[in-house]
């Protein structure tokens, strides 16, 4: 993948991110829908997956079939979030690894501190997919980039719902190499950094804590 961005606009991705913006839509149905939006979201990052091709027997007869060539997968989840999205991956790609990254803010110095971080082994020889719905400052999930490469990861594609301009701009001068895919690519953050139109508190909506 050479550019940064790739926001997805197929009718089925859209339609159901509007459903998710709706501020009418019910916990359970905000689950559904991330769950199903991220599994389309999915099939477009591991669009550039390598093949290669193994010897197999139709009924018919023998042929060399495209087969996944063996580079494993490995699911970070930048918490509490990104976990809503777990499932949508998974259910593409039931045998990856998965990792968690836990950040907060610290609120004199505004910087992202760690107080979670457990991932697979052998980042170095895996595509690294990190999941966070919201791309709002980008600085946590510039943090958790800098955490994953210091891991050894060095193919990482980030996953999410929605982008603020400001998130993808810090992430591009942070990590130019790591490919943003997402369902949409919103207008602004307000003064609180909450993504504008955006769909609200991702966290809270999926797990019904307000
Ligand atoms: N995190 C959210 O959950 N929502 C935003 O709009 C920004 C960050």
């Amino acid at each position: 993948m050479s550019e940064h961005l790739t926001v997805v606009d197929h009718p089925l991705v859209q339609h159901k991110l509007t459903l998710m913006r709706d501020k009418g839509t019910s916990t359970a149905s905000f689950r559904q829908l991330l769950r199903e939006i991220t599994l389309l979201l999915a099939y477009e990052i591991t669009r550039e997956m390598p093949l290669t091709t193994r010897a197999i027997e139709t009924p018919m007869e023998e042929m060399e079939a495209p087969i996944l060539a063996g580079k494993k997968l490995a699911l970070v989840s930048i918490l509490r979030a990104g976990n809503g999205m777990l499932d949508g991956v998974l259910e593409l790609v039931p045998s990856a690894r998965v990792g968690f990254v836990g950040l907060y803010r610290d609120e004199e110095t505004l910087k992202p501190v760690q107080y979670y971080f457990k991932v697979p082994e052998g980042l170095d020889d895996r595509l690294v997919i990190v999941v966070d719905p919201m791309l709002a400052t980008g600085n946590s999930s510039a943090a958790a980039v800098d955490l994953l490469k210091k891991a050894g990861a060095n193919d990482i594609r980030f996953l999410c719902l929605l982008a603020a301009p400001e998130g993808v701009a810090r992430m591009k001068e942070a990590h130019p190499d790591v490919h943003i895919v997402t369902a949409a690519l919103d207008r602004e953050l307000n003064s609180k950094g909450y993504i504008m139109p955006g769909l609200g508190d991702a966290g809270d909506r999926m797990f019904g804590t307000k």
